[in-house]
């Protein structure tokens, strides 16, 4: 397929790219652009970090999962690309030596990017911003006081001057949901191309094919997040980073679960749509969804249906989705903020959860109302506690009731063991996060980042 965009300030067409081509091969043997590096091949450490410039701002990327045609019509810097032509340092460039923030040099092009791209978005929150990039000999110090260090520098020219560019039509770019809906149901075999988090490892270590992919990434009207007075409606495509920044007035606990949610390359990129539509029984948003009351908005053609978020997940690996169909948006209606979150991973940052707990309980003058609980890791789905929840309704708001509830959590879920937790670390700890859960709503500190002594 064609392909036209921007790298480091120079416009780049190729006529017959390779669709499931990753950026970060394309540059290395194509481009002869090592300085972007290979660690991991899986998004998880950061080295192969470029930054993308397209029509809604500028974002920290790994090269490593993102497919060629991800970037038509958008702009790339590599680290290449960081200085100035005539090879003045950027400043992130020129603090990292200030700071000595660099030893072995294997990360530090993945670490130049990830500043240079917050630098350009005025971003200071540079532990969350950083999380994605793993150093294993200078250690973080350094490199977070040069960040610091560079922070109030204006941003270079040539930085500024990165700008999306034409990039023609693409038949399997559909540039909207309606052209989306009929090439996807003329092609019902093709593998939809969201944010590639997922994908892309089956690319890069699965070693498959995908004999024919359909990109997402232009149906522009999919990437809408609509907040009105009685619902939020998030479009398939919208961004975990968009989707973060959405929920914080609304839901501060969904957010905060979100800065969790792998690191700032991976939520610019992965979508809400690929979150739910993979299925996984470990993936972070339909819990908290199902919590809030979710609705699954799927289309099939010119033909759409909606259903309880709870009720797509039929078993493990498998969705209620035809051939052809697919996730055009998923909602929930406006409500007071009784949803607490909880993941519990072995890492605080860029790890995937071993139990997440969502927790939304109604109580009205003592008395349990309404309760929705929903589980990830607990079951071969993202699933509702719906034993515990019966055993709540109806009860006073106690901790006597809390903890006679919990014992219904042994008839909702039959944990499994696997290396992120054992069965009775999981049941153990569902329960735990039910009696968290009655502590924080009363007003107790639960989280180890807000105890103080
Ligand atoms: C390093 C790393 C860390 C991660 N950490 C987490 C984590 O902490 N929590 C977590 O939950 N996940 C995590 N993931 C998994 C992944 O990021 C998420 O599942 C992500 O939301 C997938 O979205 P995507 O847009 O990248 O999907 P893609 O990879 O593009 O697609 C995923 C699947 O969904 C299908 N699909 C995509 N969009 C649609 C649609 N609109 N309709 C129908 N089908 C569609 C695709 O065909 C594919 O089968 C991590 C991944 C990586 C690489
Ligand atoms: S090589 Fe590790 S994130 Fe890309
Ligand atoms: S400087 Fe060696 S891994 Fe970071």
């Amino acid at each position: 397929m064609a392909l036209t965009f921007r790298l480091n300030g120079e416009e780049v067409c190729i006529p017959d790219a390779d669709p499931s081509a990753t950026l970060l091969d394309w540059l290395r043997e194509e481009r002869g652009l090592t300085g972007t590096k290979e660690g991991c091949n899986e998004g998880d450490c950061g080295a192969c970090t470029v930054m993308v410039t397209d029509g809604r701002g500028s974002r920290a990327l790994n090269a490593c999962i993102l497919f060629l045609p991800q970037l038509n019509g958008k702009s790339v810097r590599t680290v290449e690309g960081a200085a100035g032509p005539d090879g003045t340092l950027h400043p992130v460039q020129q603090a990292m030596v200030d700071h000595h923030g660099s030893q072995c040099g294997f990360c530090t092009p993945g670490f130049i990017m990830s500043m240079v791209t917050a630098h350009a978005n005025g971003a200071t929150d540079f532990d969350d911003q950083l999380a994605g990039n793993l150093c294993r000999c200078t250690g973080y110090a350094p490199i977070i006081r040069a960040a610091e260090a560079a922070k109030d520098a204006p941003v270079p020219d040539w930085i500024t001057r990165d700008r999306p560019v034409e990039p023609g039509a693409q038949p399997l770019m559909p540039q909207s949901a309606d052209e989306l809906a009929d090439l996807y149901q003329q092609n019902p075999e093709a593998t939809l191309i969201a944010g590639a988090t997922d994908v892309g490892l089956w690319v890069t270590k699965q070693l498959r094919r995908l004999p024919q992919m359909i990109f997402l990434d232009r149906c522009a009207d999919l990437k809408d997040i609509e907040v009105t007075d009685s619902a939020v409606r998030i479009g398939a495509m919208a961004d975990l980073n968009r989707l973060r920044m959405a929920v914080e007035p609304l839901h501060p606990s969904f957010a905060g679960m979100l800065r969790r949610f792998a690191s700032q390359q991976v939520r610019a990129a992965a979508t809400v749509g690929g979150n739910i539509a993979n299925g996984s029984p470990i993936g972070d948003t339909p819990p908290a969804l199902i919590a809030l009351d979710a609705t699954l908005h799927l289309r099939h053609g010119a033909r759409r249906r909606e259903l309880p978020l709870e009720a797509f997940f039929l078993d493990y690996g498998k969705q209620d989705r035809q051939p052809g169909e697919f996730v055009e948006a998923v909602s929930f209606p406006r409500q007071p903020d009784t949803l607490r979150v909880y993941k519990l991973s072995k890492r605080f940052d860029q790890d995937i959860s071993a139990v997440l707990g969502a927790f939304n309980v109604t109580v009205v003058n003592g008395t349990v109302t309404a309760a929705r609980i929903a589980f990830g890791g607990m079951a071969g789905i993202p699933k509702r506690a719906a034993h515990v929840e019966a055993a709540l309704t109806g009860q006073s708001w106690t901790r006597a009731a809390i903890t006679a509830a919990c014992a219904a959590f042994e008839r909702d879920f039959t944990p499994m063991d696997d290396m992120r937790a054992s069965a009775e670390y999981r049941m153990g700890t569902a329960k735990n996060l039910l009696l968290r859960y009655f502590d924080e709503l009363n007003g107790t500190p639960v989280s180890v980042l807000e105890v103080t002594s």
